[in-house]
């Protein structure tokens, strides 16, 4: 079986091992939701994954509200990605572009308009503002009509990743962000052909990856789920059917791969009863399998030698090394990661994370 450093085709692209980057907010952009120079540094230090999944990023002013997590709505955004997806591409790596709509985690005081969603619900606590925390706010439920202007600020997002030189996209639908809004019936209670059934819950979802498929081609399409469980507040009655349904859905659009952030109950970003949906949506999903969520190399062999997972993504082991590759291959030590600096501005914790790599010790 694959080893987490072989290489694995996907869609058009082929990477070069099996251990991915998954994507982390990092808040460094500007207050304009604009890319900046330290960007480039700290994914060309990450460039050794087999990809990098980047950041969520707004696919319009109206999408974010994380203080200074960039965009891919204006031109100035698309320029200043360039020397972003130049800098890894210059270290031979892969980078996707993750779009990102938070729907009803949207704050107004970030976006300036009062956030959207498939109804009227409000995310339980506090969300970041530049001003500090503030409630969440009951979002307005987006009207049918307003659906198409939806899927076209998705699709003109994904073209411009295209235009800023990433390899491809991953449409984020997980952690409760707005498409996991309109998939799951805790905050989908609309009673248009977008809730109700699965097969309306799951429409949106198709509808915007289809959409990006069109434009960027299925075969550097891919998209994020979080299946098992509650994630911040969105959950759903009997997720099994539905998002088997939407896995079944995606494999029909032939996109390049499936990305799952799946905690066990024991999880540190997330945890859960909920058994794992993985080895159900396997069975409907042909394409690339990517699983996530608390993964070390003993876990990770475990589910590429079973064939469960194609590959495997790694979110905070990848935040504090850049050279995780390595040290999983080496079986070296891993920095810790530390949590004050997840979201903090400039190079502290940042880029500033030691690199083993070609050290003389370990070499
Ligand atoms: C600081 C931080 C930022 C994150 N940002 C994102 C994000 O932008 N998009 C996303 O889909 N998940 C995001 N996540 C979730 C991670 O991608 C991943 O699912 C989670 O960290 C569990 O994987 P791990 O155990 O390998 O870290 C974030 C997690 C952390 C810790």
């Amino acid at each position: 079986m694959p080893t987490l450093f072989d290489p694995i085709a996907l869609g058009a692209l082929n990477a070069a091992n099996r251990t991915f980057m998954a994507p982390l907010t990092r808040a460094r952009a500007t207050r304009d939701h604009v890319p900046t120079p330290i960007m480039a540094d700290y994914y060309a230090q990450r460039a050794t994954a087999g990809l990098i999944i980047g950041e969520a990023t707004g696919i319009s002013r109206q999408a974010v509200g994380w203080p200074y997590a960039p965009g891919l709505w204006s031109s100035e955004q698309v320029k200043a990605w360039m020397p972003v997806t130049q800098a890894v591409h210059d270290k031979g790596g892969l980078i996707f572009a993750q779009l990102w709509h938070m729907g009803r985690m949207a704050h107004s005081a970030v976006t300036g308009r009062q956030p959207v969603s498939a109804s009227a619900t409000a995310m339980p606590g506090d969300a970041h503002t530049y001003e500090g925390k503030k409630p969440f706010e009951i979002a307005r439920p987006l009207a049918a009509e307003e659906i198409p202007g939806l899927i076209s600020d998705y699709v003109s997002a994904a073209s411009n990743a295209m235009a800023a030189g990433f390899d491809g996209v991953q449409i984020h639908a997980a952690n409760g962000q707005l498409l996991d809004q309109f998939l799951r019936d805790g905050t989908n209670a609309r009673t248009d052909e977008y809730g109700g059934s699965i097969d309306n819950r799951v429409r949106l979802l198709g509808r915007v990856t289809q959409a990006v498929a069109d434009e960027v081609g299925a075969d550097r399409t891919a998209v994020r789920l979080s299946p098992n469980g509650e994630s911040y507040g969105v959950d759903d009655s009997n997720p099994a059917p539905l998002f088997t349904a939407a896995a079944e859905m995606l494999d029909a659009i032939g996109i390049a791969f499936l990305e799952l952030r799946e905690p066990g109950p024991d999880g540190t970003f997330g945890a859960t009863d909920v058994p794992r949906l993985s080895p159900q949506i396997r069975r409907h999903f042909k394409g690339a399998l990517v699983l996530n969520s608390d993964y070390d190399v003993a876990r990770a062999k475990a589910d590429l030698d079973s064939g469960l997972a194609d590959a495997i993504s790694f979110g905070r082991p990848f935040l504090a090394n850049p050279d995780l590759v390595w040290r999983l291959r080496h079986g070296a030590p891993l920095n810790k990661d530390e949590m004050a600096t997840y979201y903090s501005q400039g190079a502290e914790g940042y880029t500033d994370y030691e690199t083993l790599m070609g050290s003389k010790a370990l070499a």
